[in-house]
C-alpha cells in the first residue's frame, strides 16, 4: 500500500480494494465522490491515447483494418459482458440520447399502438428525446413521483397498456439512486406487447447486473461514471431475437452487411452489432474506455456492490446523525451507488467542498450527492463530514 492508501483511523484496514487507489491519478490530491458524474481516470489511458495517436501516426490508414474497425465491437462485448450481454449484441455510440434515437428509428408511430411511457424520474435528456417525437405521432404519458426518490411502480404499470409502444425508463434513478423494479416493468410490458429501453447508466460497473435474465428489449447507458471509461462511448444492447427484426432508420453505411461494397439502393443490414451504427466511430474514444473496462472486470461488480452498499450507509449514517434528509432510499437493495443529501445551504457547501478538493456535486430537489466507487476509502467518507462541519461553522459564524 503506497502513502495514498494509508487510513489514519485505521477503517480501511481489511479493504483490498484500495490498492487500486495508485491506478488513478487524482486520488493523490482529491477525494473524489463523484463518480455518479465522471468516474476517475485510469493512469492507463495515458498510454492508451498514446497508442491510438501512435497508431494513426505510423499506421495511418491502415489502423482501419488492423485496430479501428473492430474496436466497437471489441469495446460492445467488454460492456456486454459487465451487463449479461450475449457476444456481438451490445454497439457502440456516443451517447445514451443517440442511443434512444436510434431505438426511436426502429419504430413506428402511426398505428394506435404508440404510447411511450415512462416517469418524471427519468434523465432529462431521455425525457427531451422523447418529448421531440410527439412531432412524429409518439404520445408521451408521464407518470409522476410521489416523493422524488421512488418510482410509483404500480401507477407505472398501470399507466402500461395495449397502446404503448415502448417503455424507456432508467434502471436506476439519477437524482435518488432508486433501483426500479425492472424485472416487473419488462414483465407488464411484454404481457401487453410493448418493448422496455432500461437505462443503466447508474448500474452496470456498479451493481451486478444480467439484461438476459431481466429479458429487456434494449439495454443502454455510457462509460464514463461507473466504468471510469471517460467522455464519448455510450452502449446500446439489444436482445438478439429482438433486433433480427429490426431496420433503423437512423443507419449508414457501417450498418450495412457489405460496407465496402458501396451498393446503391435500399440498406442489406448486418446481423452483427454493428446493424445499429451508422457512421464512423469515434475511435480515441473507444480507446480511452478500455483501461476502465479492464480495472472494473478486474475488481468485479460483485466486490464494487458489497463495497457501495457498506459505504453509501455510513454517508446515510453520517447524515442522519446531523439530521439532514436523505433524498435516497435508506434500504440497501433499493438503493444504488449515490446518496443525495438536503444540508443546509447545500449549493454552497457543494461549491466549498469542491474548493477543498473534496468532489461532490449538487443538483436540484436532490441536494449534494455523494457518490463513493471501489477507490474510496472509509476515512474519506468521514474527513468529507468533517469539512462539511467546517463550512457550515464558518458561514454561521459569517452571518
Ligand atoms: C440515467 C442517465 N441517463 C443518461 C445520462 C446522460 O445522457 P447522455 O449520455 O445522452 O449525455 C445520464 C447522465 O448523467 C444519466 O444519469
Amino acid at each position: 500500500m503506497g502513502v495514498n492508501n494509508s487510513s489514519p483511523s485505521g477503517i480501511d484496514g481489511n479493504d483490498d480494494l484500495l490498492r487500486y487507489r495508485s491506478e488513478f491519478p487524482i486520488l493523490a490530491d482529491n477525494t473524489y465522490l463523484i463518480s455518479n458524474s465522471l468516474g476517475a481516470m485510469p493512469r492507463e489511458v495515458h498510454a492508451a491515447l498514446q497508442g491510438y495517436a501512435d497508431t494513426w501516426g505510423s499506421r495511418g490508414v491502415r489502423a482501419w483494418e488492423e485496430r479501428w474497425w473492430m474496436l466497437a465491437n471489441e469495446v460492445g462485448n467488454e460492456i456486454g459482458g459487465l451487463m449479461g450481454a450475449p457476444t456481438g449484441s451490445v454497439s457502440c455510440h456516443q451517447n445514451v440520447t443517440t442511443c434512444q434515437a436510434v431505438v426511436a428509428s426502429c419504430l413506428d408511430f402511426s398505428g394506435r399502438r404508440n404510447k411511450i411511457v415512462y416517469d418524471d424520474l427519468n434523465f432529462p435528456s431521455v425525457m427531451y428525446f422523447w418529448e421531440a417525437q410527439q412531432a412524429l405521432g409518439a404520445r408521451v404519458h408521464m407518470v409522476p413521483t410521489d416523493d422524488g426518490i421512488h418510482v410509483h411502480t404500480e401507477r407505472l404499470l398501470d399507466a402500461i397498456d395495449e397502446e404503448t409502444l415502448l417503455v424507456p425508463i432508467s434502471h436506476v434513478i439519477f437524482r435518488s439512486a432508486y433501483i426500479q423494479d425492472a424485472a416487473a416493468i419488462i414483465e407488464k410490458a411484454h404481457r401487453v406487447g410493448a418493448l422496455v429501453v432500461l437505462d443503466m447508466f447508474h448500474s452496470v460497473g456498479a451493481m451486478p447486473v444480467d439484461v438476459t435474465a431481466l429479458d429487456t428489449d434494449f439495454a443502454c447507458g455510457g462509460v464514463l461514471k461507473w466504468l471510469c471509461g471517460g467522455p464519448g462511448t455510450g452502449f446500446l444492447y439489444v436482445r438478439p431475437d429482438v433486433a433480427a427484426r429490426l431496420k433503423p432508420r437512423l443507419t449508414g453505411w457501417i450498418g450495412h452487411e457489405q460496407p465496402f461494397a458501396f451498393e446503391i439502393g435500399p440498406t442489406r443490414y448486418t446481423n452483427s452489432s454493428y446493424r445499429f451504427m451508422n457512421g464512423t466511430q469515434n475511435i480515441a474514444a473507444l480507446e480511452a474506455a478500455r483501461p476502465g473496462l479492464k480495472i472494473i472486470r478486474e475488481v468485479g461488480v460483485e466486490r464494487i456492490r458489497a463495497k457501495s452498499k457498506r459505504q453509501t450507509a455510513r454517508i446515510i449514517e453520517l447524515a442522519s446523525r446531523r439530521g439532514w434528509k436523505i433524498n435516497t432510499p435508506v434500504d440497501p437493495e433499493k438503493r444504488a451507488g449515490t446518496v443525495s443529501i438536503d444540508m443546509p445551504n447545500s449549493q454552497g457547501v457543494a461549491r466549498e467542498l469542491i474548493q477543498r478538493n473534496i468532489l461532490v456535486d449538487w443538483r436540484p430537489r436532490a441536494g449534494v450527492r455523494m457518490a463513493p466507487h471501489f477507490y474510496n476509502s472509509d476515512e474519506e467518507l468521514e474527513s468529507a463530514f468533517v469539512a462539511v462541519d467546517e463550512i457550515l461553522r464558518a458561514q454561521a459564524v459569517a452571518r
